[in-house]
């Protein structure tokens, strides 16, 4: 199978992968610029996802087609929607659904029309690679003067950046009525793994709690970004390509 994507929200995410990057080849696609070469030996290709379902989803078929990759991991920060999901925490994510998708009444709410699924299910494999790389890579680190947690459990997608406890609340409880309990909210990993299902490629998505969705959100995210999500990213995926 072809190489491995790295898949980042934020340049800050892709900057310490970038100067690692062994043989690095630039290659401008779609507007976007992707990176392949090998870290530790591992033939990978580095892309930005940017923001929102459509533009992961342009950059997850990009990566498939024209650089043939064999699969797929995102990394970038979310919004903590889980009682005990904490900033500075991580989520590895096993299931996948947008949460502002809803073709009722053809399709039931959240369901993929056509597709007759509703929450994606992460490549069992990766998941562990991934909850491995967290161990190791995050082993040592605190944010806040706490030891992250890394969780696993449900991400929600949605073309929305969620900024108040009133919208997540609203989001979260539509769907707990219909089954699912989401850790946390982010803008693509739904949408990179609805590709990757079409192209029976495995997929995962780690991500670190910049903020709470609450209030605040708009404030915590910049500041988390500009000061811890590239250690993450870093350490995380630097662990992930050494095992
Ligand atoms: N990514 C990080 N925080 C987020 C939020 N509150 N909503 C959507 N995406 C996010």
């Amino acid at each position: 199978s072809g190489p491995l994507a790295i898949l980042s929200a934020l340049a800050e995410e892709q900057a310490g992968l970038l100067e690692q990057l062994q043989g690095a080849e630039r290659t401008l696609h779609a507007g976007r610029e992707f990176w392949q070469g090998q870290l530790d030996g591992l033939p990978v290709v580095l892309a930005l996802s940017r923001i929102g379902k459509v533009a992961a989803a342009t950059t997850a078929v990009a990566l498939i087609e024209r650089f043939g990759v064999g699969q797929i991991v995102f990394t970038g920060v979310a919004g903590g929607v889980g009682a005990d999901v904490q900033v500075g925490d991580v989520v590895v994510g096993t299931g996948y659904v947008q949460h502002d998708l809803d073709a009722s009444p053809l399709f039931p709410r959240y369901q993929i029309p056509l597709t007759g699924q509703t929450v994606l299910v992460a490549d069992g494999s990766l998941v562990q690679a991934l909850l491995a790389a967290c161990d190791a890579g995050l082993h040592g680190l605190q944010h806040a003067g706490r030891v992250p947690v890394v969780h696993q459990g449900l991400i929600a997608s949605g073309d929305r950046f969620v900024n108040g406890a009133e919208e997540t609340r609203r989001i979260v409880q539509a769907l707990r009525s219909h089954g699912h309990a989401p850790m946390a909210v982010e803008m693509e990993g739904a949408a990179v793994a609805q590709v990757c299902l079409d192209y029976g490629l495995p997929f995962a998505a780690v991500r670190t709690i910049s903020d709470r969705a609450d209030d605040t959100a708009h404030v915590d995210f910049p500041v988390f970004v500009r000061d811890v999500a590239r250690v993450f990213a870093q350490r995380i995926m630097a662990a992930l390509v050494r095992t």
